[in-house]
């Protein structure tokens, strides 16, 4: 008898061109990186604070992994929770002003936290678009899981108004991952109160970028409501690794013993503590990160306005740059890559069919220059595209 294997299921990725290979990075993550041997002018990583490779969060954790070593040894509830994930949480709790919970990482959490919220008499109503973590954590629940479709309020209060369902869980990203915009949290709070659901927002790639103060979705609009279960990732503008939890202080407590990724889990080591606690103060302190990925996107959507490829409407530092057709994106992105810009092409399934894109994801850390140098590429490629 053959060993099962998967040759036949990669040959077909072959074929159609969708077989992934992982370029090697050499340096730290930053906007300036080394890989396969060259440097590289980097618009991939969600490092939008330029935090990922700060001096700060590297010597926190350096000092951490020496004093407190490396691996936690088990999870949170039996004997993982370091005075340094203590610190971390009431730090992050005095930041957003809610109580917190830490978990390993934003996947994890939203596979945990869901079904801790939801079972079989519920239903979860998930935008169209949500992380795969969301569908994921939705199908574990058992809950029914209605889709609506991207940004939709009348189709959502159709869907609300017709269920029996026990509870009732309105599930969004904040800032869509792959599209770049904002989810209409006013409109979907009023409806989570009219229908008494709950708001659950993964704020992924709005925490430590939207806001004043970087406090994310709901700081840009200005809302707070003990309906919304707010769940930020420390990965992307934090520079390092794990998830935030804020909600009501019973929804934290319930999860800390309900939610399975975070009982049954390691707890992060308490090195990752260490940077995050330096992330924070960062976030907090440095406004002028913020400010400048404004300026930022703005000089891109001022540049890139005649191109033939057009920017799907963004406020955010997730600038998508539309193709449609798949082998196009890749054209465009290898045009790029011979310049020495790496910027990824995301095809299907990711995004929907004929929506091929570069995600031009922007960081802080880009000078002005770097982003005249992305321009000038473009131009450069689509002159080519008309001779
Ligand atoms: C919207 C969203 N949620 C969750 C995640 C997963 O977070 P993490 O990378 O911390 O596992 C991602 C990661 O890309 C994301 O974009």
């Amino acid at each position: 008898m053959p060993i099962p294997d998967f040759s036949h299921e990669l040959a077909r990725l072959d074929e159609a061109g969708l077989r992934r290979h992982r370029r090697v990075l050499e340096s730290a993550q930053g906007v300036h990186v080394t890989a396969e041997g060259r440097e590289w002018l980097s618009f991939c990583s969600n490092d939008y604070l330029g935090l990922a490779a700060h001096p700060a969060l590297a010597n926190a954790a350096a000092e951490a992994a020496r004093n407190h070593g490396v691996g936690s040894g088990a999870s949170a509830l039996v004997s993982g929770h370091h005075r340094l994930h203590q610190r971390l949480e009431e730090r992050l709790h005095a930041f957003m002003g809610r109580p917190c919970l830490l978990l390993g990482g934003g996947f994890p959490a939203n596979t945990g936290i869901l079904p801790a919220l939801v079972g079989r008499e519920d239903a979860i109503f998930a935008d169209k678009l949500v992380h795969a973590s969301l569908l994921d954590g939705a199908q574990l629940s058992r809950a029914q899981v209605r889709r609506f479709h991207h940004n939709d309020i009348g189709h959502l209060e159709n869907l609300l108004r017709t269920t029996k369902a026990r509870r009732k869980l309105i599930v969004v990203d904040g800032v869509f991952s792959m599209d770049g915009d904002i989810a209409p949290l006013p409109e979907l709070l009023r409806l989570a109160e009219t229908h008494d659901a709950w708001l659950y927002v993964d704020d992924a790639h709005g925490f430590g970028v939207l806001g004043a103060n970087g406090r994310g979705t709901p700081e840009h609009f200005g809302l707070a409501s003990p309906r919304i279960i707010h769940l930020c990732t420390l990965g992307k503008a934090a520079g390092a690794m794990g998830a935030a939890l804020f909600a009501e202080q019973s929804v934290v407590d319930w999860l800390l013993h309900s939610a399975r990724s975070y009982v049954f889990s390691t707890a992060p080591p308490p090195l990752l503590a260490a940077a995050l606690l330096a992330a924070v103060d960062l976030i907090e302190q440095d406004a002028w990160r913020r400010e400048h990925l404004q300026q930022l996107i703005a000089r891109l959507r001022q540049g890139a306005a005649d191109l033939p490829w057009k920017l799907l409407p963004s406020e955010t530092p997730i600038q998508p740059l539309m193709v449609g057709d798949n082998k196009a994106a890749v054209h465009l992105a290898e045009a790029l890559r011979e310049r020495g810009i790496w910027v990824p092409a995301i095809r299907p399934p990711t995004v929907p069919k004929g929506t091929a894109r570069l995600r031009l994801s922007l960081s802080a850390a880009h000078s002005m220059e770097d982003m005249e140098r992305l321009l000038r590429a473009l131009h450069e490629v689509a002159g080519e595209g008309k001779s």
